[in-house]
């Protein structure tokens, strides 16, 4: 990204920023991690954003905050956000739905704390209809859950969690047909809070 080249999902994110139309979004990241979506947001959303981040793995967070002490973060839980309804112009959810087993309190989560739009990006989904899975890996030093969803439950919750789909973008290939047995993808989706 700093060359000049960045990664087609860095790019798909800040377009879908930019999509919204707003000029320096207040934004929280949803998932944050180590926080570097609050730079990929700083060098690619044409505004750059009003940045807060926020992850439930405390030693994220502190790592977070020495590589961007600027910037805005704290430990909180995708499914009991510690903020009010409608503090963010933007809810993106980064790459971290697929990792919660109560996605549906995530995206009734992610709807009630954004005023105008929620971004769930990379989110794994299966080419054809197929009903939600989970797998398991071994990753962040814990087997963690990882969620392949059926594309058409996702939207099913959204739209009930007041949430309009606006467009999708596909992003980074993710196929784990090895294992399902069905060919998947990852998509990128911007909703209105209706
Ligand atoms: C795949 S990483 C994505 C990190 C970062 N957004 C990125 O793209 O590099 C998923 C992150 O979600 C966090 N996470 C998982 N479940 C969560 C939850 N219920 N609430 C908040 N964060 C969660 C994990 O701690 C991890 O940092």
């Amino acid at each position: 990204m700093k060359s000049g080249e960045p990664r087609p999902d860095l790019e798909i994110a800040a377009e879908a920023v930019a999509a919204t139309g707003i000029d320096r979004p207040r934004l929280i990241e949803i998932g944050c991690g180590s926080g570097y979506y609050s730079e990929v947001f700083a060098q690619l959303a044409p505004s750059g954003v009003q940045y807060t981040g926020i992850d439930y793995s405390p030693p994220m967070i502190a790592r977070a905050r020495e590589r961007y002490p600027a910037a805005e973060f704290a430990v909180g839980d995708a499914t009991a956000l510690q903020y009010p309804d409608n503090s963010f112009d933007i809810a993106f959810n980064g790459v971290s739905l697929m990792h919660i087993i109560d996605y549906e309190k995530a995206i009734r989560e992610a709807a009630r704390v954004a005023a105008r739009h929620c971004i769930f990006h990379s989110v794994p989904v299966f080419d054809e209809h197929h009903r939600t899975i989970f797998l398991q890996k071994y990753a962040y030093g814990a087997p963690v859950v990882e969620i392949v969803f059926d594309r058409r439950e996702f939207l099913a919750i959204s739209e009930t969690a007041g949430l309009r789909l606006v467009r999708s973008w596909k992003s980074i290939p993710y196929d784990v047909a090895a294992i399902t047995g069905h060919p998947s993808r990852s998509e990128t989706f911007l909703f209105s809070v209706a």
